[in-house]
């Protein structure tokens, strides 16, 4: 069903790709560095889910997570777009409907102009969950030390003069109670908390999980600002919260009217109260999956999630213009299993490794679960570090995401649990093809 939507697009690409624009960084100091950093962006395709304004020119539309999806989403409510586009995709409403993820991203071209490239740099070797409603993660980055060090470079001289400068964070201690008091105050008088939580503070009643999905698009990127410390430089956040256009042009959080006095009472919460953190995750949170005691078919699991979710990295080449997604042929810096998961043969066919497939549907040589569910249950182990609700963040770095073997879906939420007993169901009674 992807691959209906993928093959016109071939066809409209000529017309509407904006191609891999260039665009020439400020004069760099270690121009090879910069210019590795460049090099590395490309290889790894981040442009293909983030904008990297001034930087690099997204990806074309038919292959951008982003980008394709805000343009299916961008027809809801125009009548005659859709009907134009059920000639082609008779699909088209209900795409309207199942599309949700990956509809906004931070724009890496404008973020060291507001975050510390050290604290860019940091995330990129452990990344987290910084926006506590934006269901999906940065991924895992299979990049040498050497590599992310060029990265950061290249982001830091899109930013130019106006890179954040790496001042100290100034200690806690030296805010004295009645200041953190009075900047609680201008933080919930200004509307802050209805964007972003700061650690596990409780502003308002009312201000929770639900609250937050309501504000959609508007509160989504807004991130966490316990990380605010190690993340904006105090003069850079004492600027931003009175006009943040004003240094970084690409953020959508609006200009609240906040005075230079106020800002540095804001400043003065943020920096130095307590998040109120809970304590450090104890060992993985992975479910205990018990199997339904019913039949489960091989067309429930694909319409559930193979063909939901999973797809879009496994898909199959010949069908959508060569690209078997991240997952098969390779993208977002990894090299690719081999896996597509667009079919029940090509299920069956499983992964290749060292030149040889292996099952994806039969228990490991250790009894391990068969590595379809085994990446899914990796996923979960992952989220105490990737998927911090809001209201549930706490202290300490939670379980690493393992670049190495990273869980599935990758970048997106563990499977529910009802999910995976369909899974562990299946795979119990034997991985059964479908019913001819
Ligand atoms: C599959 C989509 C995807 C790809 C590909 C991707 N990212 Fe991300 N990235 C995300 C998501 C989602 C977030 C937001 C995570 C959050 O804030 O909780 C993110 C966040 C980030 C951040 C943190 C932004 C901040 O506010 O500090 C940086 C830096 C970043 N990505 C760099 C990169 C680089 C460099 C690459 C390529 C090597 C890359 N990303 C590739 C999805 C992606
Ligand atoms: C050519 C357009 C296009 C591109 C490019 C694209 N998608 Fe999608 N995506 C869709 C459509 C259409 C659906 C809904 C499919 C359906 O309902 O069967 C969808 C649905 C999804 C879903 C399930 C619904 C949800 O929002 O959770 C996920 C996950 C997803 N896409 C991930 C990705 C990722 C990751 C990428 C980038 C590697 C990507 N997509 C690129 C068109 C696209
Ligand atoms: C309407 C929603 C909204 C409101 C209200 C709001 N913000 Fe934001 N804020 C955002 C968004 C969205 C971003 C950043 C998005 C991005 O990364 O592109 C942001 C970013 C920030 C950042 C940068 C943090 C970081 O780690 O990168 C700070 C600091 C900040 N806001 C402080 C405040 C303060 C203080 C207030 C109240 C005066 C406030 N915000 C009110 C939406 C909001
Ligand atoms: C955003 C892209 C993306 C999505 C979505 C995605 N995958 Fe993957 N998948 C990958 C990549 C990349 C790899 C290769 C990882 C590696 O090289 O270790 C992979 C590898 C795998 C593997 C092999 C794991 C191993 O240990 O060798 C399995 C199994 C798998 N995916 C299943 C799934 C399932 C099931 C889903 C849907 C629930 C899914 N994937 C969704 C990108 C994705």
């Amino acid at each position: 069903m992807l691959a209906r939507l993928l093959v016109p697009f071939s066809f409209l690409a000529l017309l509407l790709l904006p191609c891999l624009a260039l665009a020439a960084p400020n004069e760099p100091t270690d121009a090879a560095l910069v210019r590795h950093g460049r090099e590395v962006v490309v290889r790894a395709q981040c442009n293909r889910c983030h904008e990297i304004t001034g930087g690099l020119g997204a990806f074309k539309r038919e292959m951008h997570c982003v980008n394709c999806h805000t343009w299916i989403l961008g027809t809801k409510g125009k009548p005659d777009e859709i009907a134009k586009q059920r000639v082609d995709f008779p699909d088209w409403d209900r795409y309207l409907d199942s599309v949700v993820h990956f509809t906004r991203l931070p724009d890496l071209g404008t973020l060291t102009r507001r975050v510390r490239p050290s604290a860019v740099r940091r995330f990129l070797d452990a990344p987290h969950d910084v926006r506590p409603h934006l269901e999906e993660s940065m991924i895992p980055l299979r990049l040498s030390g050497a590599d992310k060090d060029a990265v950061v470079a290249w982001l830091a001289s899109l930013a130019g003069p106006q890179v954040a400068p790496e001042e100290p964070a100034p200690a806690p201690e030296s805010v004295d109670a009645a200041r953190i008091a009075a900047g609680r105050t201008v933080f919930v008088a200004k509307g802050c908390p209805t964007c972003h939580v700061f650690g596990n503070v409780r502003f308002q009643p009312g201000f929770d999980a639900a609250f937050y999905k309501a504000m959609g698009a508007n509160a989504q990127l807004a991130p966490n600002l316990r990380f605010a410390r190690e993340r904006v430089p105090r003069s850079v956040f004492v600027r931003f919260v009175q006009d943040p256009q004003s240094v970084d042009p690409r953020v959508t959080m609006p200009k609240l009217g906040v005075t230079p006095a106020e800002a540095e009472r804001l400043a003065d919460f943020v920096y130095a109260a307590a998040p109120e953190l809970a304590g450090p995750p104890a060992a993985a949170e992975v479910p205990v999956v018990a199997a339904l005691d019913r039949k489960v078919t091989f067309d429930e699991v694909y319409d559930e999630l193979l063909g939901k979710i999973c797809v879009h990295c496994h898909m199959d080449p010949a069908t959508n213009n060569g690209d078997g997604g991240a997952g098969n042929t390779g993208g977002l810096g990894f090299a690719g299993k081999r896996l597509s998961l667009e079919s029940y043969p090509s299920v069956a066919r499983g992964l290749m490794r060292d030149g040889k497939r292996v099952s994806i549907l039969t228990p490991g040589p250790g009894g391990q679960p068969p590595l379809l569910l085994e990446a899914l249950l990796r996923r979960h182990r992952e989220a105490s570090r990737d998927q911090r609700r809001a209201f549930a963040d706490h202290a300490g770095e939670g379980i690493a995401v393992d670049a190495a073997a990273p869980g599935m879906p990758l970048g997106l939420p563990a499977l529910s649990l009802a999910q995976l007993r369909l899974v562990k169901t299946w795979l119990d009674q034997g991985a059964p093809g479908p019913a001819e």
